[in-house]
């Protein structure tokens, strides 16, 4: 029986998920640690570190109940039977595998760190993303502690996505947990398989061996990503050819071998996963000599890099080839709707394509901070950090956002911007007033009727 959990790494993955465990297993104690002292005080406050709809209100009704938060990494393993590891897995940024592989620094220290304090047997869950096999690595750490003490690695990989974190994790498609196939793997497996068993059907806990695991997350954001890659290719024959993307997707997603979901065209995809676990995959191709498909794979991103690029160059190719010196309000920087996260946000590269440009940007997102913005595109092309804050700026007004700029794109599709004064933003607007809608959530027809120039991803 499963009686205490900790969690090391309190992220957008970490933080959700034990809460919505904590919540439906009232039972178990939880405890989430994580070095940043910031990042726990946040998580302590009314003021939680990710914005998730519904994830205020769990931790509410847990913290401090069965939910505890902390920065006592050797407590926090010495007390657990079952040890989350949900640290980031950057993109190695140095040495062999530069640019592809995961960097999985932290994942190994976590291990060292389980190691070092254990005084008993435990089960440790590798929940970050992972490259295949890196369970026998953690195992080979774990076991040379020295000591006599057994130690089972789990791979339960997360499929939650942001912005929903909350609803896939009361009610997920599947979870999904590998394990060892042997007498200690499988009661390990059984023990997982019961904490999520208190509100998740049987018939939807998949359980196989750790490296079927550990693949299927890279496969499934691999084939998630390829459908956006492909729809996004389609997008820009749509533009050449006088074909609507929207109606080519409609058209092909009510075959139910495709299905509707993820066709939705954009400015190219973002987020803290795609990127970083195809450029993985893409990785292990080439080195497990699978040049051919590392190749295949690898064209999902390269297609997504045309696709943001291509929308920053239609912005300057309309604005009569420059746009030196003129005002582009973005709306969203987040990398999607109903989250604070920009990792690999679109934004951030057709911000930097326009500020290269000597364009002027000004930002409207209701839940990022300008710290964040400004993390995010400094070092990026040849500007100093003082030219970006002079070019770059971030309003809490969108209506101020928009006041005297020649264009307005769309980067995110938060819900209120549909419902904009549009007709008010027209009037303050420079003429003629272009907008580019990257993320098709505004109505063509309509804004024509305004005014505006309107130009939409995949419209021909
Ligand atoms: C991370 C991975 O990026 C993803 O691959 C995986 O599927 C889940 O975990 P996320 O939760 O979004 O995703 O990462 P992040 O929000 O950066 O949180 C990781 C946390 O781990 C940070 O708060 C960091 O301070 C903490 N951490 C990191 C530790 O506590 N110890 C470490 O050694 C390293
Ligand atoms: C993704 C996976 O969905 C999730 O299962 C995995 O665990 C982590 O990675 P996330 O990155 O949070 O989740 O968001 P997701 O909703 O998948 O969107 C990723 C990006 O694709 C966003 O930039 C989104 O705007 C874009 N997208 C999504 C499209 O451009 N078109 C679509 O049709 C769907």
């Amino acid at each position: 029986m499963i009686k205490k959990i900790t969690c090391i790494g309190a992220g957008y993955v970490g933080g959700p998920t034990m809460a919505v465990m904590a919540l439906k297993n009232p039972q178990i104690r939880f405890h989430i640690v994580d070095i940043n002292q910031a990042r726990i005080d946040a998580w302590m406050s009314d003021t939680l570190p990710v914005y998730e709809p519904g994830l205020d209100e769990i931790v509410q009704h847990t913290r401090g109940k069965n939910l505890f938060f902390s920065t006592d990494v050797e407590g926090a393993i010495k007390e657990a039977d079952m040890i989350f590891i949900s640290v980031n897995t950057p993109t190695k940024e140095y040495g062999v595998g530069k640019g592809r592989a995961a960097d999985l620094k932290y994942v190994e220290l976590c291990a060292r760190q389980i190691a070092e304090f254990s005084d008993r047997d435990k089960i440790v869950v590798e929940k970050s993303t992972l490259p295949v096999r890196t369970a026998e690595a953690i195992k080979t750490i774990l076991d040379s502690s020295g000591r006599d003490l057994n130690f089972q690695v789990l791979s339960n990989p997360e499929f939650l996505a942001e912005g929903t974190a909350v609803r896939d994790l009361l009610e997920p498609d599947r979870v999904l947990i590998g394990g060892e196939q042997t007498d200690a793997g499988k009661s390990a497996i059984d023990a997982l398989v019961q904490v999520y068993n208190a509100w998740i059907p049987r018939e939807r806990i998949i359980t196989t061996n750790v490296w079927s695991s550990e693949l299927s997350k890279l496969t499934a954001n691999a084939f998630l990503a390829q459908r956006i890659s492909s729809i996004n290719a389609i997008s820009a024959l749509c533009e050449a050819t006088g074909a609507d993307v929207e109606e080519v997707a409609y058209a092909i997603g009510t075959d139910s071998r495709i299905g509707p979901k993820f066709l939705k065209s954009s400015v190219g995809f973002g987020g803290s996963c795609f990127q970083k676990d195809i450029l993985n995959l893409v990785y292990l191709c080439d080195y497990f000599g699978l040049p051919e498909v590392a190749r295949y794979w690898e064209q999902v991103i390269i297609m997504n890099d045309y696709q943001k690029s291509r929308f920053g160059s239609k912005i300057i190719s309309t604005l009569f080839n420059t746009v030196s010196g003129k005002k582009i309000a973005f709306l969203g920087w987040a990398f999607k709707k109903d989250t604070n996260d920009t990792r690999e946000s679109a934004a951030i590269y057709v911000a930097d394509q326009l500020l290269e440009d000597q364009g002027r940007v000004s930002v409207y997102d209701p839940q990022v901070s300008p710290e964040r913005m400004y993390m995010d595109v400094d070092g990026l092309g040849t500007r100093s950090e003082a030219e970006n804050r002079d070019r770059l700026t971030m309003l809490d007004d969108v209506y101020e956002a928009c006041k005297d700029a020649h264009a307005i794109a769309i980067l995110t599709e938060w819900d209120e911007f549909p419902g904009l004064d549009w007709q008010r933003i027209y009037d303050n607007m420079l003429k003629p007033a272009f907008i580019f809608d990257g993320r098709l959530i505004l109505d063509k027809k309509t804004l024509e009727k305004i005014g505006f120039q309107v130009y939409s991803i995949g419209k021909g």
